[in-house]
């Protein structure tokens, strides 16, 4: 669909532009072994940032956007969740959590945050030759910080991209 990645492309760089601040820097490019089992496959990508970084980053998302008594009512509830939350979601972040420190509930409450505030428009296009292109908005609270700690993953199976 030639014509669709056109367009795709174009509303992407249209996107880009208004958001031109988020843009500046290209994030960092790393690879994600899924051949690693979940626990451990995010951990590698560690040693790129300050784990006293990731921890206030944590800690402010959550501040901000759960309220305190919530926050005290919901982490052992949210721990718990680790029983009814599918694979590998769970196992990998239980694998950053254990590796950074934080609490289970602290690490599942963080990904509900995201899932409550984020409004992200997403677009796939594949080309004639096959290339699938994804783009993202990143239009969430939080960009000063989330930009610091924003990656371009590519995904390793089987050794292959
Ligand atoms: C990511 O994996 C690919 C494929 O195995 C490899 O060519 C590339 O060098 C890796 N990049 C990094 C940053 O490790």
């Amino acid at each position: 669909m030639p014509g669709a990645m056109g367009r795709g492309a174009a509303l992407w760089g249209l996107l880009a532009a208004l958001c031109g601040a988020a843009a500046a820097a290209a994030p960092l490019r790393c690879n994600v072994s899924l051949d690693s089992p979940a626990e451990e496959r995010w951990l590698p990508l560690l040693r790129h940032f300050e784990p006293a970084f990731l921890r206030a980053a944590v800690a402010r998302v959550i501040d901000e956007t759960v309220p305190k008594w919530v926050h005290e009512v919901l982490r052992p509830i949210a721990a718990e969740l680790e029983f009814f939350m599918p694979q590998p979601f769970v196992g990998e972040i239980l694998g950053l959590c254990k590796a950074l420190g934080i609490s289970l509930g602290d690490g599942v409450l963080l990904n509900f945050a995201y899932e409550s505030t984020a409004f992200c428009t997403s677009i796939v296009a594949q080309d004639d030759k096959g290339n699938i292109y994804h783009g993202r908005n990143l239009d969430y609270d939080f960009v000063d910080l989330l930009s610091k700690i924003t990656i371009d993953v590519q995904f390793i199976k089987s050794g292959q991209v």
